[in-house]
């Protein structure tokens, strides 16, 4: 490709996403630049809710491949593009259908829930999704007498466990970003920044949510932080999300407790991408039909009941 400049880029950009009816959905831990340019920037509930309701005959997904996996799961009429075809989740890879379907065979009866950060095929094994925005409220729905299988975040599932009070088999997957932040990262914030409220990730180690005033997904940490009257903020979660916060809270100040949170998937994705995802219609993200059928069932389940919990 001839050297573009970056106006040059988005400009092009611009073009082809109406020319193609497409939107561009973005994740809260990508780039700045492409946050710039998304229709929407949001965490994963909230990312999955514009996939299965939009308009568009094509979603640019900026982000990992499991959310363009269930972007598709939810719209298969669509086009779901993933402009990097490497930019997987660690974690979600962490858990295989196999190993799956072993630890159901032995717990008989239990209900399995799964991160949303899962493959297709995990998915299609599970009785109910959730995310970071909703995990707590949607396992409460559950009877309290059933044994829960949750997979694969065993810090969200312990953060859950204990919030919840359930019966739960933790699968002991984690994410390696959310796993470098320390309780002393924070400790030393909170001694510089006495005056700050600390918002924590719930993929963080339980040591690290225990020293948390908000345990939030990216999308609450984003509603919390307008809202509150605190002028200081420290950050536990992956670097990208604050320049969302900065840009949308200019009075405020926010401190990233490492700067060693980087998800180095979610940095892959540049403008460039995102125009040539549009220029060559890449790279499709499709999933085998009868596990597709499968995976929807408890990603629909969680959107109905978490639609169900805001009206509430
Ligand atoms: P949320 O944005 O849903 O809080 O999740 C964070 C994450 O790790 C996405 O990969
Ligand atoms: Fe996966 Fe963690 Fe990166 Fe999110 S931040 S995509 S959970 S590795």
């Amino acid at each position: 490709m001839a050297y573009l400049s970056e106006k040059e880029i988005i400009d092009k950009i611009n073009i082809l996403r109406k020319k193609l009816n497409a939107v561009i959905l973005t994740h809260n831990y990508q780039l700045g630049e492409v946050q710039d340019i998304a229709d929407f920037t949001g965490d994963s509930l909230e990312l999955s809710m514009k996939a299965a309701n939009t308009v568009a005959d094509i979603i640019v997904f900026c982000g990992v491949k499991f959310m363009a996996e269930t972007a598709y799961i939810l719209s298969p009429e669509k086009k779901i593009l993933l402009p990097v075809m490497e930019s997987g989740c660690p974690m979600a890879d962490m858990a295989d259908a196999d190993e799956l379907r072993k630890v159901k065979a032995e717990n008989p009866g239990a209900v399995v829930v799964c991160y949303v950060n899962s493959t297709a095929e995990v998915k299609a094994e599970c009785d109910l999704c959730v995310t970071s925005a909703n995990a707590v409220q949607i396992v409460s729905s559950i009877p309290a007498d059933k044994k829960i299988i949750f997979v694969p975040d065993k810090n969200l599932g312990a953060y859950v466990q204990k919030k919840t009070g359930r019966n739960m088999f933790l699968w002991p997957g984690f994410c390696p970003t959310h796993m470098r932040i320390t309780p002393e990262h924070i400790l030393r914030k909170k001694a510089e920044y006495p005056n700050a409220v600390v918002m924590v990730h719930p993929e963080s180690r339980p040591e690290v949510i225990e020293l948390a005033d908000e345990v939030l997904s990216t999308g609450g940490m984003c509603k919390f932080a307008k809202g509150t009257s605190k002028n200081t903020i420290i950050v536990a979660t992956e670097m990208g999300i604050i320049y969302r916060l900065q840009k949308e809270n200019p009075g405020k100040l926010f401190i990233p407790v490492s700067e060693q949170a980087i998800c180095p998937n979610m940095k892959l994705t540049r403008l460039e991408d995102v125009l040539s995802a549009l220029e060559k219609g890449r790279y499709e993200i499709t999933v085998q039909e009868n596990i597709r059928v499968l995976a929807k069932k408890p990603i629909e389940r969680m959107l109905e009941l978490s639609e169900k919990l805001m009206k509430n």
